[in-house]
């Protein structure tokens, strides 16, 4: 089921900061920020050559990332993203296995415009997993 490494994502409170941080110190080559209102975030992407760095800025009143930053005021890893060719095979097969898929269990979609899906964190070592299909 699990595929390639897609991105990690780290939330940060001020995407312009973060973005100028690669850019700029990093040397990186940073996407324009794109706004993800059905997520509550707006992100942009670093190729680093193996997977992409996703960096996420809260969009809107009822950001998912609001809580997220609250506890970490600095930033901080949020999630990793695996890719998987057929997301509702995955989907149904983590269920069968008893893992809690979030939301409504139905994929939504994603910054790369394919449908995504996130795993309970509590179900996977305490780190919140995004499924994307590739
Ligand atoms: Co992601």
């Amino acid at each position: 089921m699990l595929g390639r490494l897609n991105h990690v994502a780290i939330a940060v409170p001020d995407l312009g900061a973060a973005s100028a941080v690669y850019r700029t110190t990093l040397g990186a080559k940073v996407t324009d920020p794109q706004a993800l209102p059905e997520h509550g975030v707006t992100v942009v992407f670093i190729d680093v050559g193996n997977t992409k760095i996703e960096l996420l800025e809260p969009l809107g009143e009822n950001s998912s990332i609001a809580g997220f930053l609250q506890k970490n005021p600095a930033g901080g890893m949020h999630h990793v993203c695996y890719e998987v060719a057929d997301i509702i095979a995955a989907r149904d097969q983590l269920k069968a296995s008893g893992m809690r898929i979030l939301g409504e269990g139905e994929p939504k979609t994603g910054a790369h415009g394919k449908p995504v899906l996130f795993l309970h964190p509590k179900d996977f070592q305490g780190t919140l997993v995004e499924l994307e299909q590739i």
